[in-house]
């Protein structure tokens, strides 16, 4: 078994996994493979891929298994992956999580820790409502928590900020639902195998990195 460091960042939309992964990608020398952000920039290129997965989007349930899994096979592939990846976002069924274990094993990986990012329902809408996302880097800011230095410009890349489709009320509804639904039975399969870190993510952007950081320590 090859020693990498493959993480899974679990929780509900507007936990703060992508807030955390990239960072976190960075500092551990992996990449992050957000499944959002790879159909997002498969949307921007009108990619078969991207416009079938805007449906599923638009309407907050989940893009078909077969799909997302063949995208991240693909991405873990990639030589930047060798020593292991931030997978944000995915898996978010079971099915889907034994898939990743097959490809993992026969890649002879295996994940090092499941992290989940647990909040309030409360807040989780108001950090949607008011989260603004970079169209150039895909960076993520709010209006109030964690506002850019200049409104509407991204700091790192000085890109044009918006506001997610998905991000309308109803939307991220219908996606906490889902996530209710489909995704939170996978705490349960993964604990089974001890692989959860529980984090508290109601605090502060630095107080929840430090927590990170230590929950995936010595694993
Ligand atoms: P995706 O893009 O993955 O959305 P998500 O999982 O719903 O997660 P979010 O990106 O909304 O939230 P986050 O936890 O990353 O929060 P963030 O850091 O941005 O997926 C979109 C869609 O793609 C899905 O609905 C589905 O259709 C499809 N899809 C994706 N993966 C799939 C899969 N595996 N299978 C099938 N379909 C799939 O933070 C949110 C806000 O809070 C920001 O404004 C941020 O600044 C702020 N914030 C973050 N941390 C803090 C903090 N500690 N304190 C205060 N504010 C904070």
């Amino acid at each position: 078994m090859t020693q990498t460091l493959d993480v899974v960042f679990l929780g509900p939309p507007g936990a703060g996994k992508g807030t955390q992964a990239s960072g976190f990608a960075e500092c551990h020398g992996v990449p992050h493979v957000s499944t959002g952000d790879l159909f997002r920039e498969h949307l921007k290129n009108e990619t078969p891929v991207g416009l079938m997965a805007k449906e599923f989007m638009d309407r907050g349930g989940l893009v078909p298994d077969d799909v997302v899994c063949q995208m991240v096979r693909e991405r873990l592939e990639e030589s930047d992956a060798d020593r292991g990846a931030v997978l944000d976002g995915f898996p978010r069924t079971v099915p889907q999580a034994e898939v990743l274990a097959g490809d993992l094993e026969r890649m002879e990986r295996a994940l090092r820790a499941v992290v989940h990012f647990s909040i309030q329902d409360q807040l989780l809408v108001e950090r949607l409502a008011g989260r603004l996302t970079c169209r150039g880097c895909g960076a993520v800011f709010h209006r109030k928590s964690n506002p850019p230095r200049v409104e509407g410009i991204c700091d790192p890349c000085g890109g044009d900020l918006y506001t997610r489709d998905d991000d309308g009320e109803e939307t991220v509804r219908s996606r906490l639902q889902t996530y209710r639904d489909a995704t939170a039975p996978l705490l349960g399969w993964y604990e089974k195998q001890g692989l959860i870190c529980e984090i508290d993510a109601d605090r502060s952007i630095d107080a929840v990195r430090t927590a990170l950081e230590k929950a995936v320590e010595g694993r």
